[in-house]
């Protein structure tokens, strides 16, 4: 496995990839890799010839407030991770690697990203999209994997692929849980032990969700309140949102019916931490 940092060795070696005729598998991250993130690279894994790593804490998606300084990074337990799950290639660019001082074009959707995260996290979409697309550019890859845990995020990419032509299949992957549910997740580092038990409400309300489809619920505005109502008994829980939207277009829809998108965002404390589960 090699690590590299500059854009130019990644075309490098993508080009010999392709002349050989091999197939690229890409799996764009933040680092501190955790088990969801490695399911994903394992997806990438069985499908195709080789298989690149991008750990890039991407500056231009985090607002001014966010945590952008403080976000969890360990290249070297990454690495170790990667190289065991059989990883070809790691692309660890330094952020001027990535943005000139004259940068200035970017990747703006409307629509899909003015729901749900977008609201609370106004510059966040442009960022993702602008350097998922360079990172689409640079690497050139047959196949990208995104997980479902950033079920918003996976359906702009799966747009933005589509509107802008890109011949680049994009896999989505289910959420990985820690064995009590919690989804996975670099941020979850940030939670005190109390904080941690507090953060299960996400992943109850999510099931409390999905029973209550089961028991028959059709209406939206109902299973939402509900929704709420179980996160508002939580005293370290503050909601920021939670909704059931149309999965495509992110729309909100009031009819419970596939594809939908119930999603939630709550801060555990000072922590934003999202769940959510999809009905196909
Ligand atoms: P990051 O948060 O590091 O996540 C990288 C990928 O791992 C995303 O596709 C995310 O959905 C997936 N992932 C994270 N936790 C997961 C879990 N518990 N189960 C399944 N998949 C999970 O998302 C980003 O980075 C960035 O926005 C990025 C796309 C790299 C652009 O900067």
């Amino acid at each position: 496995m090699k690590v590299v940092t500059t854009i130019k060795e990644v075309r490098e070696n993508v080009k010999q990839w392709k002349k050989e005729g091999q197939t690229v598998g890409f799996v764009p991250t933040m680092g501190y890799l955790h088990e969801g993130h490695g399911s994903l690279i394992t997806k990438a894994r069985e499908n195709n010839d080789k298989v690149v790593v991008s750990i890039f804490v991407n500056p231009m998606q985090f607002g001014p407030t966010e945590d952008l300084d403080s976000y969890p990074r360990d290249l070297e337990k990454d690495s170790k991770y990667c190289e065991s799950l059989g990883v070809d290639l790691i692309f660890h660019p330094e952020p001027s690697e990535m943005y000139h001082d004259d940068f200035s074009s970017y990747v703006d959707m409307s629509v899909l990203t003015e729901e749900l995260c977008g609201l609370s996290r106004p510059v966040h979409f442009r960022g993702v999209c602008t350097v998922v697309n360079k990172l689409f550019n640079i690497v050139q890859p047959d196949r990208a994997y995104f997980g479902e845990k950033d079920a918003q995020q996976l359906a702009i990419i799966k747009h933005m692929v589509q509107d802008l032509n890109m011949d680049i299949e994009v896999v989505g992957c289910p959420i990985i849980r820690e064995e009590d549910g919690l989804a996975k997740s670099s941020r979850n580092t940030y939670l005190s032990p109390e904080e941690r038990k507090a953060a299960l409400v996400l992943s109850q309300t999510i099931n409390l969700a999905k029973q209550l489809i089961a028991d028959g619920e059709k209406d939206a505005d109902v299973l939402v309140a509900k929704m709420k109502e179980n996160i508002e008994k939580e005293p370290l829980a503050k909601i920021d949102y939670v909704k059931a939207v149309n999965g495509l277009t992110m729309q909100q829809q009031k009819e419970i019916k596939a594809p939908m998108l119930i999603a939630m965002a709550v801060y555990i404390g000072k922590t934003r931490l999202i769940d959510n589960t999809i009905l196909h």
